[in-house]
């Protein structure tokens, strides 16, 4: 999604927004641009449709150098990916850049062109920056003064940095509804969508909170309600890790944040396996009674967070006995839900912003929930910072687009989680003692599977000229379907569906053929039989199947069967693992197929709009 960094400074910042539009690159956009004060007080804008190195190539060419500015990574909603259209957009001497969706541009552009404003872009962006000028003109007032004027007028929800040119000395942050940060320098101070982007030049920053309004100087921040009321905010240091081109021996994110599963779950079992039992004492005592008064489950997700919420919904029904539903946020948000007594409202998200997904949030707590608990991979994001309580997935950063160690490590935490609730709720305590014993093991499990890699990279080349694929399961294997196929869908571009294989004969048959790769994820359960009446019904028709299973399922291969033998491992955490194939799969494939696996077109890491 859309990235903003700007910088307030008295030495050249240009450098401080190149390098921060760099790091912002993994959130996905199409387009970059930047307007700085130089030192004769003139705004130099420059924009570029493509890659942030375009821009960087186009700011040589021109020796700018200048101490106040704003930068941005538009990724197109209103108005297609051009340089007419990326930020920042100027009116006369107000610039803006902007992250979010503005709903009611289109009335706004009416009257705004009736007030005589020219637009030059399609977006909805370019709205506010001549409202903002407008009602400078109008009324007269600071900076701030003017703005607070302007919000009521917007409808929607946004993060927007503006600047003056006539007065270089401040930068105002606007944060409603679109994640903004400030980072705290000495005699400087910077703004960002996304910490990241400012590791480089601090590590103390100021989360602003809905609604904040921030007067940014060199030496001076000030922090206002949308009524004009100064508010507190307090500065936190981050210890977040990250270093751009820290891609170690692999070519892609992706890849490496594949082979980093095996760390990223023993530091998310870390300090929660004590004495063989599982604590989760970080959550407090409170947590204890509120698990002790749960009846139901509700969690709320999108995309892969969604597929884990789906996997432990099995976990929670079958070992805690506990109620569960699982629902898309962008659903949720949007209806009047009824609340089951005594639920507890999980949220579950790699990034902590997606749009939706925060809504739903905001929605839940006006329902009557027993508590919120976010289950999250960073810590200082909106997500866990408005959850009544919050679980964190110790993944590290996570850069691809595709979502990998995010989701295995939040299985890792809803594993444990639902240990502890069924514990509470009548599981013996050597139950609980053995799945210790197989949690432990779960970082072996995964090192041994991504061994498989040469075989799997092997298989990809068959999926070279296909246009469809399907991924069947059944139980807790059927959301693994459903994760592999929106893996393979947004890496290599190929449509992918995933069914529960029972579903099949229910209308998906009629378009199995043989061109159309059918993936089973296959191990060996009280299942099998079942999946296997399921296979041949594929097999019968023609389908080419490619089948994840054990060695000791069973299974034979032949010219139209391929079998994919998999080490042991304990069906509980089978679903952590057999994933791990279907990720390199889909990254092998993507790699045959040449797409940016890191950056898949049209997709954003952190999807801050709805
Ligand atoms: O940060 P979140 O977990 O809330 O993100 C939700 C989805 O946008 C995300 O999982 C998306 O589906 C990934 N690109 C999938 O790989």
């Amino acid at each position: 999604m859309c990235g903003i960094i700007a910088a307030i400074a008295q030495r050249d910042i240009v450098e401080i927004l190149l390098e921060g539009l760099r790091r912002l690159e993994y959130r996905g956009y199409d387009s970059a641009g930047l307007t700085v004060i130089n030192e004769s007080g003139h705004a130099i804008r420059l924009r570029r449709l493509g890659k942030v190195q375009k821009l960087v190539e186009a700011v040589e060419h021109l020796s700018l150098v200048g101490g106040t500015g704003i930068a941005h990574t538009r990724w197109a909603t209103h108005g297609q990916p051009s340089e007419v259209n990326a930020h920042p957009h100027i009116s006369k001497h107000i610039i803006i850049a902007h992250n979010g969706i503005i709903e009611n541009h289109a009335s706004l552009r009416v009257k705004l062109i009736e007030h005589g404003y020219e637009f030059v872009s399609e977006t909805d962006s370019e709205v506010v920056a001549h409202l903002i000028h407008w009602e400078q003109q109008m009324q007269g007032g600071t900076l701030s003064e003017v703005v607070l004027r302007v919000i009521p007028q917007l409808q929607g929800a946004y993060g927007i940095v503006v600047m003056d040119s006539r007065d270089p000395s401040v930068l105002l942050a606007i944060r409603l509804g679109s994640p903004l940060v400030i980072g705290q320098g000495i005699r400087e101070n910077f703004i960002a969508s996304d910490e990241l982007a400012l590791l480089p030049v601090t590590r103390r920053f100021i989360y602003l909170e809905e609604g904040d309004i921030a007067e940014v100087r060199r030496g001076h921040i000030k922090i206002l309600n949308q009524n004009g009321k100064p508010v507190q905010r307090f500065g936190i240091k981050s210890n977040v890790q990250y270093d751009a081109n820290d891609k170690g021996h692999y070519s892609h994110y992706m890849h490496k944040e594949i082979y980093e599963q095996p760390i990223a779950i023993k530091n998310t079992l870390t300090g929660r396996l004590k004495q063989d039992k599982i604590n989760l004492s970080e959550l407090g005592d409170n947590f204890k009674m509120l698990l002790n008064q749960v009846e139901h489950i509700q969690i709320i997700a999108c995309g892969t967070s969604y597929n884990s919420g789906m996997v432990s919904r099995y976990w929670f029904e079958s070992l805690a006995n506990m109620p569960c539903d699982v629902e898309i946020a962008s659903e949720y948000r949007y209806r009047k839900p009824a609340v089951r007594r005594n639920s507890l409202f999980i949220v579950l998200s790699q990034s902590g912003e997606t749009a939706d997904t925060l809504e739903a949030l905001r929605l839940s707590k006006k329902l009557d929930y027993l508590g919120s608990l976010a289950i999250c991979n960073v810590e200082s994001s909106s997500l866990v910072r408005e959850s009544d309580l919050a679980l964190m997935t110790k993944a590290g950063i996570e850069i691809g687009v595709a979502s990998t160690k995010a989701f295995t490590a939040q299985l890792t935490v809803l594993l444990m989680l639902v240990v502890k609730l069924a514990r509470l709720h009548g599981m013996a305590a050597i139950t609980e003692y053995k799945i210790v014993q197989i949690l432990k093991k779960l970082p072996t499990r995964i090192e041994q599977i991504l061994t498989q890699e040469k075989t799997i990279q092997k298989l990809a080349e068959g999926f070279y000229d296909k246009n469809h694929a399907f991924f069947l399961g059944r139980g807790d294997q059927y959301p693994i379907a459903m994760e592999g196929a929106l893996k393979l869908k947004e890496i290599s571009y190929i449509h992918a569906e995933a069914y529960a294989a029972g579903e099949l004969k229910h209308g998906p048959l009629a378009l199995i053929d043989e061109n159309i790769p059918v993936i089973v994820i296959a191990p060996n359960n009280q299942l099998l039989e079942k999946l296997k009446s399921n296979i041949e019904e594929v097999r019968t028709r023609g389908g080419l199947l490619y089948i994840f299973t054990d060695k000791d399922a069973g299974f034979k291969a032949n010219e139209k069967i391929k079998i994919i033998s998999l080490p042991y491992v304990e069906e509980l955490i089978a679903p952590i693992f057999y994933i791990l194939p279907l990720q390199l799969l889909s990254y092998h494939v993507g790699l045959i197929k040449g797409t940016n696996v890191d950056q898949p077109r049209n997709l954003a890491k952190s999807v801050t709009v709805e």
